[in-house]
């Protein structure tokens, strides 16, 4: 297998083959998505409340995210690492989207950036994509703006959905080379797939869209709790977790680790 190229998932959007992209933040998730065949994998601010312990992804800054970047694109020999860019690091302009995305190229390596919003943004996009950075959008529910939306609470019913393929449509004529759809009606989310040419990426936005993403940390049950609707649980990463040092720390307070193989004579 080669490099993924921007213009690979293209071909996969046409000939209707569709594609997985998880998030990936240290080096041992990335190579074992990466030898999974995982074609993308995104280090999402998400980083903020699956790594860093934040409750929302909104104080999470570009100084944090770099480092995983950089770890995930060290660690990965197919797959395209896609750097999302934090709140705060490009929604004054699109010098400072630019300056951002720079640093992310630069520093973290990123192939990419990943950055919220419609068609206000798409001047950003277009400032980016001329000066050589890939951009992947992100419509629908977007986590940045929470504050704004009230909550995580499905986006684009109703009327809103023309808004959102507007959205989708100055998005991908500024030059995005996909776009995220969160917590969009299926139907919605499938026309926009339909009327698009670049491919787009659902979470929780039905099995219409070109791509699927999840957060790893959700996909294999490490994180607890209520998950969302769109999450399905591959693993139970807690429970194994959970077991192996509940067993460690038994056997270390009965005595019975190490045993005699474990230490040096
Ligand atoms: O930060 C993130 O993990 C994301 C994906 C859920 C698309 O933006
Ligand atoms: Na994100």
């Amino acid at each position: 297998r080669k490099k993924v190229r921007i213009h690979h998932l293209r071909e996969l959007k046409q000939r209707g083959e569709p594609w997985p992209m998880l998030t990936a933040y240290d080096m041992y998730t990335a190579e074992l998505f990466d030898e999974a065949g995982i074609p993308v994998l995104l280090v999402g601010d998400s980083a903020a409340n699956n790594v860093f312990g934040y409750d929302t992804s909104l104080p999470v800054t570009v100084e944090e995210l770099i480092p995983l970047v950089r770890a995930v694109t060290r660690s990965v020999r197919h797959a395209l690492v896609v750097a999302d860019l934090p709140f705060g690091s490009y929604q004054l302009s699109a010098e400072q989207a630019l300056a951002t995305s720079v640093r992310f190229m630069k520093e973290g390596r990123a192939h990419a950036v990943k950055l919220e919003g419609g068609r206000h943004f798409a001047p950003h996009v277009q400032a980016l994509t001329s000066a050589g950075v890939p951009v992947m959008g992100h419509i629908g529910f977007t986590p940045q703006s929470e504050h704004n939306l009230g909550g995580y609470r499905v986006q684009g019913r109703g009327s809103a959905g023309d808004e959102l393929l507007a959205d989708a449509i100055a998005l991908q004529e500024a030059g995005a080379f996909s776009v995220v759809m969160e917590m969009v009606p299926a139907e919605v989310a499938k026309r926009i797939t339909h009327e698009l040419d670049i491919p787009t990426i659902g979470i929780g936005a039905g099995s219409d869209c070109d791509a699927q993403v999840l957060v790893w940390q959700d996909m294999v049950g490490l994180r607890r709790g209520k998950a969302p609707r769109f999450v399905k649980r591959y693993a139970d990463m807690a429970g194994v977790l959970s077991q192996a040092a509940q067993s460690f720390a038994d056997e270390v307070r009965r005595g019975e680790f190490p045993a005699p193989e474990h230490a040096f004579h």
